[in-house]
């Protein structure tokens, strides 16, 4: 503000000599100057900060393994299907493993024999992935389309202070894992 008023000073006198404008000159230098300086320290001390990625927590819990609906259920947030067979719980995540778009559970008209390593299953649903078209078996294995790898089984555990589900996508586990309650 005092630098406003003094340039305006300056300029409302009415007769304006070779050494007003070099006074006028020097505010305006100083000004720029002062500008630099306050850019130079603020990018110095912005610097010293870390860039911190705000993320949501690895373990999170889903509630009681007895409110969990039989079946499988969708949690869309974590794009993480998680499934409840008899007393026994597992989750396969829902993200593609060739670019990361939300593959879709696909019921089957009919039982499907399919050959998964060496061992026969029946299979009533797949992961079909909208993208580029791969799909998945039940248990997550690739069968076709790019996706390069199965998709990925993360590890459900029991919270020792209430006993809710805990999924835990920090840790990933085998296709054969599954959590007995
Ligand atoms: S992202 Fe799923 S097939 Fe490409």
């Amino acid at each position: 503000m005092k630098l406003l008023e003094s340039l305006k000073a300056q300029l409302s006198k009415p007769n304006s000599t070779k050494s007003d404008r070099r006074s006028f000159l020097q505010i305006v230098g100083t000004g720029g100057v002062l500008a630099s300086l306050a850019g130079f320290f603020y990018q110095s001390f912005r610097s010293l900060l870390p860039n911190v990625l705000y993320e949501a927590p690895q373990k999170f819990k889903i509630g009681l393994p007895s409110q969990l609906a039989d079946g499988v259920t969708f949690l869309e947030d974590r794009r993480l299907y998680v499934f409840k067979e008899a007393k026994s719980y597992y989750a396969i995540s829902g993200a593609c493993t060739h670019l990361g778009c939300t593959v879709k559970y696909t019921k089957l008209n009919s039982p499907k024999q399919v050959e998964i390593g060496n061992e026969k299953k029946n299979i009533t649903f797949e992961f079909h992935c909208p993208c580029h078209g791969s799909k998945f078996y039940a248990d997550g294995t690739n069968y076709a389309g790019p996706a390069p790898s199965p998709l990925h089984w993360y590890k459900l555990e029991i919270a020792p202070d209430d006993g809710q589900l805990v999924v835990n996508l920090g840790e990933e586990v085998e296709q054969n894992f599954r959590l007995t309650v």
